[in-house]
């Protein structure tokens, strides 16, 4: 095939392909930039090869997520060299962790856009059709605003809703802060709007997100608190839709926000609330802001006000500093609480945290043993938790 004849055109469209890694968040920040790509004559396509414009949305909260963008993008340098023509663009949290360094690894790349500057892609794509290249937009998370989708968004049956986004929690270990930048809410009219607008459209499932949902509304002209939210939002989805909501800390987890669960029949029961540890220690180099007793208590509440609730956890094991004994006892921990589920990770030292001065002194196979230890022991209760 000549160089001109491929990508295929198709009447002066042009095709884009966007692929995405990490968490619901980013998720959906690739909708809203297919959403600003399509409304700037682009056309999705679902293989690379079929592409004019390459996107990768990319994670960064563990070194694997990062090497997994690093391979797959790598492995399409063939395209570039074949096709010069064809931009690779990558967005999202790597941008903000790794910066310009990115380009030494992967020179094919044209530019790079962090979370908080995904608006200017369709002008950056330009700059780039125009000649520009290794273009960096990072750090538009210290704006402050968060960008809405339009009213011509695509509409499937489940979608996200963004309430907030970023982190002031500053867990030793998380990277996220330092890319998502300061916590910060959209303001709730502006949400229920949106809210209202899916329904109208017959959106039966919502996922509320934010790196940090228990504390939506603080630092918003208005007095509002998260509870106090879901129950207005209740007001216009029960009957409607199903809505959930990620992730809550335990820190700021209360018992207006049990009740709020059990009292909207809109909102799901499921709780993800990620204890992270078993022992106190550890949750104390973490940053975590609550002890395993204080979990308990938390839990307790909930299953007596939400009543079946199901529990769902996330856990680090290996962080720099756990003992064999600091392990047992998260391991008692997850034997004890009978979570529903959980996630479950190795630690992963990442840039900019306070971890990452701290001496990683649990061997990688001692990690390995402990993430599959924990791995097993949790999917034994999760089977068994289904057939009760
Ligand atoms: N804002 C959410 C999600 C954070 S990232 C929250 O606070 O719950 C999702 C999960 O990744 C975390 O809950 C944690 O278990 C895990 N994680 C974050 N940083 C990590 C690191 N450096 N190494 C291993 N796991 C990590
Ligand atoms: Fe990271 Fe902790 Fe914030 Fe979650 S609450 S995003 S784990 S700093
Ligand atoms: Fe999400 Fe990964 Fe960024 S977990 S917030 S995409 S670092």
């Amino acid at each position: 095939m000549s160089k001109k004849a491929y990508p295929p055109k198709l009447a002066g469209r042009r095709k884009i392909y966007i692929r995405t890694f990490g968490c619901q968040m980013n998720e959906h920040d690739s909708l809203r930039v297919k959403e600003l790509l399509l409304g700037n004559g682009y056309d999705l396509v679902d293989k690379e090869e079929n592409a004019d414009v390459l996107l990768f949305n990319t994670c960064s909260v563990r070194k694997s997520a990062e090497d997994r963008v690093f391979g797959v993008v790598s492995s399409l340098k063939g395209l570039k060299i074949k096709h010069p023509e064809i931009i690779f663009g990558i967005m999202g949290c790597m941008d903000e962790a790794q910066g310009k360094d990115i380009f030494e690894h992967m020179k094919h790349v044209d530019f790079l856009c962090g979370p908080g500057d995904l608006d200017k892609i369709p002008e950056i794509i330009d700059k780039v059709r125009r000649g520009a290249r290794h273009l960096v937009y990072i750090g538009g998370h210290r704006s402050k605003r968060i960008p809405r989708f339009s009213e011509n968004r695509d509409i499937v049956e489940s979608l996200y809703v963004k309430i907030m986004e970023g982190c002031d929690n500053f867990c030793s270990y998380c990277v996220v802060p330092y890319l998502r930048g300061r916590e910060r809410s959209r303001p709730s009219k502006e949400i229920l709007e949106e809210i209202r607008h899916l329904l109208s459209k017959g959106v039966k499932k919502i996922t509320l997100l934010g790196q940090n949902v228990n504390s939506y509304g603080s630092g918003l002209k208005e007095n509002i608190t998260f509870p106090e939210f879901l129950r207005k939002i209740d007001k216009v989805a029960a009957g409607k839709a199903e809505v959930t909501f990620v992730t809550s800390h335990p820190k700021d987890a209360s018992l207006e926000l049990f009740k709020a669960i059990r009292d909207c029949k809109s909102l799901s029961k499921q709780l993800h609330l990620p204890l992270q540890s078993g022992s106190d220690k550890i949750l104390k180099r973490m940053n975590r802001g609550y002890t395993l007793a204080r979990y308990k208590r938390l839990l307790k509440s909930f299953r007596r006000i939400v009543k079946n609730g199901p529990i769902v956890s996330d856990f680090i094991v290996g962080f720099p500093g756990e003992t064999k004994k600091d392990f047992n006892d998260t391991l008692k921990s997850v034997k004890n609480i009978r979570f529903a589920s959980a996630y479950i990770f190795k630690y992963s030292e990442r840039p900019f945290t306070k971890a990452s001065k701290f001496k990683d002194n649990v061997s990688k196979k001692e990690k390995e043993r402990r993430h599959t230890l924990l791995l097993e022991t949790q999917r034994r209760i999760s089977r068994r938790k289904k057939c009760q």
